[in-house]
């Protein structure tokens, strides 16, 4: 999983820019791959995120993961939830100072905290959009990638309904910060674009999509015309996403995955 999520985001400007040539320790991408691991064990001992695989049978290798999504459910009492939890600015500049403290020495912290700001520039452009919900209050896709050489055939899209499905479950609605390569996909499912942005020098969307209650079913006709068969399409060589098993141990003192809980890879 974090290696497919490094190899989906490693031409992104703002990964270039997060993880910069002169402070990388370890050879190639070994750095971001150990980040990528602390960040995911410590989604999976987390409650509120959903992580998700869809496999393929590879001609040689083999089962391999060939996509991967964490989503994130509301937390519990997300609807008294207050922005900035009554902390004066000092207090939230040293809660800041502690978390940069605890980031691993290959990870650009101004890079961080402009990407952070800059999330969180877009979110205030789209507050009115948000027509009052609270955003902690929904679900929110964090990341989502799908292997190159499985584009295009309906992973992402799979990984996405499964959240939509769980939020229509919970009536709840979903917020997202788009690539542009995720762009399309969320429009193709209903989101609405709400706001546009950059971080790090790479657009980005906010997309928004609230929770719309089912329509009664129809009541069905007397006569129900004869319908010509369909001919079935062929079946796409990938299984159903697959929800991760929780691990049985974490590490200690693994550092936080991003600022203000925002995301490094989404
Ligand atoms: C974004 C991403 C997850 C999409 O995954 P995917 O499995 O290729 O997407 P799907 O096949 O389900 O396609 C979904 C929609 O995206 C759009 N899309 C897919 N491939 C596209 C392409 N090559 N060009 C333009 N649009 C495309 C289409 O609108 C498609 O819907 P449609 O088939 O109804 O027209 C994938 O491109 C990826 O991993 N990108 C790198 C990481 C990233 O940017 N993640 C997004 C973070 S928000």
């Amino acid at each position: 999983m974090a290696a497919l999520d490094v190899a989906a985001f490693l031409d992104s400007p703002m990964h270039k820019a997060m993880f910069p040539k002169r402070l990388r320790i370890k050879p190639g991408i070994q750095d971001q791959l150990e980040w990528n691991i602390l960040r995911m064990r410590r989604g999976l001992a987390d409650a509120n995120l959903h992580h998700l695989v869809v496999l393929a049978d590879a001609p040689e290798e083999g089962e391999i993961i060939v996509g991967c999504a964490e989503w994130s459910a509301p937390a519990a009492g997300a609807g008294e939830y207050e922005e900035d939890e009554g902390k004066t600015a000092e207090e939230k500049a040293k809660d800041m100072e502690l978390r940069l403290a605890r980031l691993p020495p290959f990870l650009d912290k101004g890079a961080l905290l402009d990407a952070n700001d800059e999330v969180m520039e877009l979110i205030e452009k789209s507050k009115e959009a948000f027509k009052g919900e609270n955003r902690h209050n929904m679900w929110t896709l964090n990341s989502i990638s799908v292997d190159g050489d499985y584009r295009g055939i309906g992973i992402g899209k799979m990984m996405t309904r499964w959240g939509m499905d769980r939020a229509d479950e919970d009536k709840k609605g979903i917020w997202i910060i788009s690539s542009s390569l995720g762009q399309q996909l969320y429009k193709s499912l209903g989101f609405k674009q709400v706001a546009e942005g950059s971080r790090l020098g790479e657009p980005q969307y906010l997309m928004l999509k609230f929770h719309e209650p089912k329509q009664e079913p129809a009541p069905e006709p007397d006569l129900v015309p004869e319908l010509e068969p369909m001919v079935v399409p062929q079946p796409v060589p990938v299984l159903e996403p697959v929800p991760v098993p929780v691990p049985v141990s974490v590490p200690e003192a693994i550092p936080e995955p991003g600022l203000n809980g925002v995301s490094t890879t989404a």
